[in-house]
């Protein structure tokens, strides 16, 4: 199936909620209830499904010893917990970034309506989240916008996983993914268009479309995620 087709089938009212392989849908809700229910949620006060953490768990699993994983939106470091679970007592490391509760000004002028700026969570309390988990050393915070972040940035990823400004989605997208490895994952948060945002679903049509690029399109609830071929 080309990646025209999947979006086509992925996107549509009717269309099957999974694509790639046999029974995924089947896959992704065990993954759900095995992994997906690893942090209160709530607590949290995060924004993943149990079934997308199911997967994001499943996924940071496949990345390699010596590995480098980006979030590109951390807020109280939900995502980046189960990250961290997938990839428990291996040398990966994980690059976080969100602005946090720093620049209020500025997120506010950028903001795209998605989370409060009252009480955002801080990057001391998501590091202390992190140092709980026993994964200080391997989470590093950069508080900023990742727009600024990719400026300084120097080195491969594995998994590129983008859950930032939900119109900025295309813009991580050009900036980050060149920094991704060939055989490398990226997974886009929100990206359907039923239960994510419309913008966001566009903007991963856009940046998925070349069946040469991207392969093993996946859709679990509102994440697209896809391999880098070339
Ligand atoms: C939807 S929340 C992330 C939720 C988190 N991934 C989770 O599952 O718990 C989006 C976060 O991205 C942050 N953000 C917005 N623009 C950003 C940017 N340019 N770079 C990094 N983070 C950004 C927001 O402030 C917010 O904290």
């Amino acid at each position: 199936m080309s990646n025209a087709d999947f979006f086509q089938r992925a996107y549509s009212e009717n269309g099957p909620k999974v694509i790639s392989g046999f029974s995924r849908p089947v896959y992704h809700n065990l993954m759900g209830v095995l992994y997906g229910h690893q942090f209160d949620k709530m607590g949290f006060g995060g924004m993943i499904r149990h079934t997308e953490a199911g997967m994001l768990y499943e996924w940071a699993s496949e990345v390699i010893q010596g590995g480098t994983i980006v979030e590109i939106g951390c807020y109280g470091g939900l995502s980046t917990s189960y990250l961290v679970k997938g990839t428990e007592s291996r040398d990966v490391r994980i690059c976080s970034i969100d602005p946090f509760n720093s620049d209020l000004d500025t997120q506010a002028e950028r903001t795209d309506g998605c989370v409060e700026l009252e009480d955002k969570p801080t990057k001391e309390l998501v590091a202390q989240r992190m140092a709980k988990l026993g994964a200080g050393d391997r989470v590093t915070l950069i508080e900023g916008f990742s727009q600024e972040a990719v400026k300084d940035w120097k080195d491969e990823i594995d998994f590129l996983w983008i859950d930032g400004n939900h119109d900025q989605a295309y813009l991580d997208f050009t900036d980050w993914s060149p920094y991704l490895k060939v055989g490398g994952r990226i997974g886009f948060h929100d990206s359907h268009p039923r239960y994510g945002y419309p913008q966001v679903a566009e903007d991963v049509k856009k940046a998925l479309e070349s069946s040469e690029h991207w392969g093993q399109l996946e859709h679990v609830k509102s994440i697209i995620s896809a391999i880098k071929l070339a």
